[in-house]
């Protein structure tokens, strides 16, 4: 199997055991803590710090415990200024530290291994966070797609990929190159190949029960098989007359039908447009079963065709769909997500992504109680997803966010802040009161060092001794 080679690998490859332990101090002031309770770590956490140090610092609580990653890392664009500041103990990479090689630009010819070794360490640390039924979600564009789906097949493993999500990202096109760029990826992986991933709800744009009876919304579907695969020939229990009451439509158009009743009625049986024998889906103690006379209140009816024939029908009530590999709605455009930001009174941060992109993410594999990370937080669209679907459907998501910019405080917490407690200007009524919540903010404490405990050089105190003892011994 091919397999995937860069420059400095072989030093950040084991990188994450590496990185030395620290701990999460809590800071009350930037905290948002529920009326009448501290700030605590069990709460939701805004952890301001590089996610190398901050994933390490979750392990104790979190190892296996996560149900869902989003991350939105660096494209390695060449123009957003991202730095290669992981402190590896390699001739190499000591040199990447250096402010002339840093920020990585479009010149750069080592940009693409600079970009892995960053990667590479977070994601194996974000691999072991991950729950058994834990599934992870990468937004990338083209610039590094092939390099990380090599990576993710080396740490997560290819059989645990799941999709390659085309998300068109844009109306117009960014760079109008000789084809305008619209699109960027969405990377699916999980932790073992067994994931049952959620339905989506159909909203109204996606939503096809065009029709209603007296049993609730519906639409129709053809009961012939149109596999050519099936046919009397070999599913010959699956090949008998449908009987149309041809004189009594009802207001939608849509005929009675009977496995019995042959008097008056036209018999229907399943031919393909050229005349071959092919099959229905369903036996006839099915249909039986779905039969009733008045059509409002039947499973099984006859709609007529063009040429004057008849089709037999099922309906279909299913209210909620089967995610595809393409998302196209408008709601996952990034310009959604600008306007988004820009009604909270945020306008400093460029390109967060749209609410809708994360939630449906969320929605594909979270119940309830579980925990979401993101550990390239940003403007903190992670947790106002979060939010939001814990106010339509009652859940109690909980989310963790790392974010290493100064903006941690001012932008990523603030927004949750206002997202919590409302937005005065907002047009949405529950964004202007305000969805609830809480969070703690937290810093990254000293490394805890074998080393320098040692050599009496620094002493953690008994607490953080003993978690990050009991993390060692119980991994
Ligand atoms: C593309 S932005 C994410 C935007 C986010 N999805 C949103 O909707 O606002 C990437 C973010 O990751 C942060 N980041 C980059 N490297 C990081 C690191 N090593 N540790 C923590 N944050 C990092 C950057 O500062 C930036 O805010």
């Amino acid at each position: 199997m091919p397999t995937l080679e860069f420059k400095g690998k072989q030093y950040i490859y084991s990188h994450h055991h590496s990185v030395p332990f620290r701990e999460l101090l809590v800071d009350s002031k930037k905290s948002l803590p529920a009326s009448g309770n501290k700030p605590s770590l069990d709460d939701n956490l805004i952890i301001h710090g590089d996610n190398l140090h901050a994933l390490k610092a979750l392990m104790p609580h979190y190892a296996g415990k996560i149900k869902c990653i989003y991350i939105d890392p660096p494209y390695n664009t060449g123009n957003e200024g991202w730095c290669y500041n992981d402190n590896v103990n390699s001739p190499l990479m000591k040199q990447w530290l250096d402010k002339n090689a840093n920020p990585v630009d479009k010149e750069d010819m080592q940009r693409h291994d600079k970009w892995l070794c960053m990667m590479y360490p977070r994601l194996k640390l974000l691999h072991e966070l991950l729950a058994d039924d834990g599934v992870i979600f990468v937004s990338i564009d083209d610039n590094e797609v092939h390099n990380l789906r090599a990576a993710m097949d080396d740490i997560f493993g290819e059989e645990n990929f799941y999709s390659q999500v085309i998300i068109r990202a844009n109306s117009r096109g960014q760079t109008y190159n000789q084809i305008a760029k619209t699109h960027e990826y969405v990377l699916l992986y999980a932790k073992t190949s067994e994931i049952d991933f959620g339905e989506l709800n159909k909203d109204e744009e996606n939503n096809d029960l065009n029709f209603s009876d007296k049993l609730g919304k519906y639409n129709v579907r053809e009961l012939r098989n149109r596999n050519p695969k099936f046919g009397k020939h070999n599913r010959p229990n699956l090949f008998y007359p449908i009987f149309v009451n041809t004189n009594s439509a009802d207001k939608d158009g849509f005929f009675p039908v009977s496995l019995t009743d042959s008097t008056n009625f036209l018999k229907v049986e399943p031919f393909n447009s050229v005349g071959k024998e092919s099959c229905w889906r369903w036996g006839e103690d099915k249909s039986i079963k779905n039969i009733a006379l008045d059509t409002q209140a039947s499973n099984l009816v006859a709609k007529r065709k063009q040429d004057g024939g008849y089709l037999i029908c099922e309906k279909y009530r299913k209210t909620t769909f089967k995610p595809k590999s393409i998302w196209d709605d408008n709601k996952f455009l990034t310009e959604s997500g600008t306007v988004e930001l820009n009604a909270m009174g945020i306008k400093e941060f460029q390109f967060p992504k749209p609410i809708g992109l994360i939630k449906q993410c969320i929605q594909l594999c979270t119940n309830d109680d579980d925990i979401i990370l993101d550990s390239f937080a940003g403007s903190g669209t992670t947790a106002h997803a979060v939010l939001e679907l814990n106010r339509e459907d009652g859940g109690n998501r909980k989310f963790i966010l790392v974010e290493m910019e100064d903006y941690a405080d001012t932008t990523t917490a603030e927004r949750v802040r206002r997202v919590i407690n409302g937005v005065p200007t907002a047009k949405d009524d529950k964004l202007k009161a305000g969805l609830g919540g809480s969070f703690t903010f937290c810093e990254l404490g000293k490394e805890i060092s074998i080393e320098k405990i040692i050599t009496g050089e620094s002493l953690p105190d008994y607490g953080a001794l003993a978690r990050a003892f009991i993390y060692y011994v119980e991994t």
